[in-house]
């Protein structure tokens, strides 16, 4: 599903990555770990297409984001991947619904299919209560609910989560990262989450481990499985 190849990336003379390479199947969950600064967010970023390599390749089946102009990864960003925040980047000043269908309107779906979808993943990030609360009314673990509902409503491939817990208590984290993987198997979306708890190797699939902008081999990284 996903193919990143010799993936390249400087900002001024600083070289981030240094030809990273990793696959990923549909609906697999990976976790990226890595210490700060070793390129994780930027890789992430370069998956996203909100940052553009210097070399290398990204396919998202046959598609080369690395090659797309700006209105084709507007598209992409709207229609096949989704990103989850450490620190929500809810709109303020729209409600939990209208959060959650405010992509909707961006891909054009009814009005009809934009409320039964929000009812919908509503009700599975349990939140049916909350529905018209403002964003300021929430908690941290409320509103990174939110924004899980609003990633998963125009039904992505892939999901990608930049520390998505790490601005939130570890039991509400835990039960953040329970909730991200009964909904990636429910709706079969893969996910690529960064991170820095064991927690969230645990819902994962496989761990990648990153150093100075390059994808580590399982053993060199103390992989034990
Ligand atoms: N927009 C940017 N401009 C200049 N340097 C950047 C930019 N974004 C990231 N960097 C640098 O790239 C390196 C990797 O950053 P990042 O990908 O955020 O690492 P991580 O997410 O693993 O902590 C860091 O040294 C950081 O300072
Ligand atoms: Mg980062």
């Amino acid at each position: 599903m996903l193919t990143i190849t010799d993936l390249e990336k400087a900002y001024d003379s600083h070289q981030v990555l240094r030809g990273v390479s990793l696959s990923m199947e549909a609906g697999e969950r990976v976790a990226l770990m890595g210490p700060s600064g070793s390129g994780k967010s930027t890789l992430l970023n370069c998956v996203g297409g909100i940052d553009r390599p210097d070399s290398g390749d990204i396919l998202l089946g046959t598609d080369s984001i690395v090659a797309m102009d700006e209105r084709a990864l507007c598209q992409l960003r709207r229609d096949s991947i989704s990103t989850i925040f450490q620190f929500f980047h809810l709109l303020p000043t729209l409600t939990a619904r209208e959060n959650i269908e405010f992509p909707m309107q961006l891909i054009g779906l009814s009005e009809a299919e934009r409320q039964e979808r929000i009812d919908e993943l509503i009700d599975e990030v349990q939140l049916s209560h909350r529905a018209d609360a403002m964003p300021e009314e929430l908690s941290g673990g409320e509103r990174q609910r939110v924004a899980i509902a609003r990633a998963l409503s125009t039904r992505p491939q892939l999901i990608l989560a930049d520390e998505p817990t790490g601005n939130l208590d570890s039991t509400t984290g835990t039960a953040i990262l329970e909730l991200l993987q009964t909904l990636s198997d429910r709706h079969k979306t893969a996910m690529l989450l960064v991170t820095h708890s064991d927690d969230v190797t645990h819902i994962c699939h496989r761990t990648v481990h990153m150093r100075d902008g390059q994808v580590q081999p399982a053993d060199a990284a103390g992989d034990t499985e």
